[in-house]
């Protein structure tokens, strides 16, 4: 039985939050799991995704089945070396990746990024691209790789698929309405993925991005006794390591401390001989389904170096196989996403036209149709209206599929 909620219900309570330049239409109430689409749900034929059973978001990272039967990274670090990207594959080459922007913090990043040449990759939330999008405009104006990291930041494997399909497109289509670009690439929050996970991604067009270096940078944010050196001191371990093949690193700009740390942490990576690129460049990959490509790098040009930034060589690797995966225990699924910061205030005059804008009509053809899932398109000049229907939202998700 299908249960259809009154759109004149949902209408009263869509609320107008902002007045920024920002994103038209209504979107769904930000850091919530946002509504299942008809149509978006229809792009997966569920009958091919493997049938991984959707875990109680509190027994992720906790209970381990005795088998690891759909390669569940949260329990083993298990990684499936077709699919998923776990490394830069050359060695010498670095993939820094910054994930849960773009927040305030991000502006001071790009400009050391700028400033220093260097490329990276942004896994985006996208309540954060909806609150910031001129902060993603200049992130893909500077070369920078922008990637999916989902609406609301949940552990995926604890999501119905309906819901994993929603986090993903609600991210896609306000990227693609911020700088008119379809990322193919995604990550999951917590790095919490199983292979219903990634058959859904891959149905849906993205590649999995993963990591074989963590800061672990996101345990400051409540952590005390996390010592923010400690970034910098892996870093400096990390360009030591033996190695066969490259690194990809995780870091995240949703703190201001943690995004700061870059500033450190880059120039390390570079006096070490590597090479930083954005994650697709490294892996040969093209970042969009819109025909743009990513400049190649830059002679690593070393600015603003630490003072005591250490001189380490290269890896200078002894036949050794590649590092195992990621066999850390994922961070507890804790707030990241709603510790989220405010929006910045008075964002920075950026340009506001950027080389890779493909026009409001790509963005709207992805759009879903305004009646298909009982939530309203609002009329296009509207600005950045964020709708608070996070009680009717769950009451249509929890309808929906009766
Ligand atoms: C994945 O691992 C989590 C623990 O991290 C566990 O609770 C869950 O049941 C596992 N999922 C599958 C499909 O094995
Ligand atoms: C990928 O994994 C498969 C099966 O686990 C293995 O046979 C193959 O050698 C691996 N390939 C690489 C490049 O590591
Ligand atoms: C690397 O980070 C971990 C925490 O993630 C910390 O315990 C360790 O001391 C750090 N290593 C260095 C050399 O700072
Ligand atoms: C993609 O862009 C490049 C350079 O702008 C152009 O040479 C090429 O023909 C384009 N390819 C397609 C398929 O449009």
């Amino acid at each position: 039985m299908k249960v259809n909620v009154s759109l004149c219900v949902l209408a009263s309570l869509f609320i107008s939050l902002s007045d920024a330049a920002g994103l038209t239409g209504n979107w769904p109430p930000l850091d919530q799991p946002p509504p299942p689409v008809k149509e978006w749900t229809a792009l997966v034929d569920q009958t091919k995704v493997p049938a991984a059973p959707v875990v109680k978001a509190a027994d992720v990272g906790t209970k381990c089945p005795d088998k690891d039967t759909f390669c569940n990274w949260s329990c083993t670090g298990c990684t499936r070396n077709d699919t998923d990207i776990v490394r830069c594959p050359n060695k010498g080459d670095w993939g820094i990746s910054f994930d849960d922007g773009p927040t305030e913090f991000t502006v001071g990043l790009l400009d050391f990024l700028l400033k220093t040449n260097t490329k990276v990759t942004f896994f985006v939330i996208g309540s954060r691209v909806v609150e910031n999008p001129e902060i993603l405009q200049r992130a893909v104006k500077e070369g920078h790789q922008i990637g999916i990291h989902t609406w609301s930041h949940p552990a995926l494997t604890s999501q119905t698929t309906e819901q994993i399909i929603a986090e993903l497109k609600w991210t896609e289509k306000a990227i693609q309405q911020a700088v008119g670009l379809t990322p193919k690439h995604m990550r999951p929050p917590f790095g919490d993925y199983d292979d219903r996970v990634r058959g859904i991604a891959s149905q849906l067009g993205y590649k999995v991005v993963i990591w074989d270096e963590d800061t672990n940078d996101w345990m400051s944010a409540d952590d005390k006794t996390f010592q923010l050196s400690w970034i910098e001191g892996n870093f400096t371990e990390w360009v030591k390591q033996p190695a066969t093949t490259g690194h990809i690193s995780l870091e995240h700009d949703l703190y201001q401390q943690t995004a700061a740390r870059a500033q450190l942490g880059i120039p390390i990576v570079q006096n070490a001989g590597f090479s930083i690129k954005p994650v697709s460049v490294c892996v040969g990959d093209k970042p969009y389904v819109e025909n743009v490509t990513l400049d190649a790098p830059a002679a690593a040009a070393p600015a603003a170096a630490p003072a005591a930034a250490p001189a380490a060589a290269p890896a200078a690797a002894p036949a050794k196989a590649a590092p195992a995966p990621a066999g850390k225990a994922a961070p507890t699924p804790a707030k990241a996403a709603k510790a989220a910061p405010p929006p910045a205030s008075s964002p920075a005059a950026y340009p506001s036209s950027y080389p890779y804008l493909v026009g409001s009509s790509s963005a709207s053809a992805a759009a879903p149709s305004s009646t298909s899932s009982g939530y309203v398109v609002s009329s296009a000049n509207s600005l950045n209206n964020i709708n608070l229907w996070s009680f009717v939202s769950f009451i249509v998700g929890s309808v929906m599929f009766i």
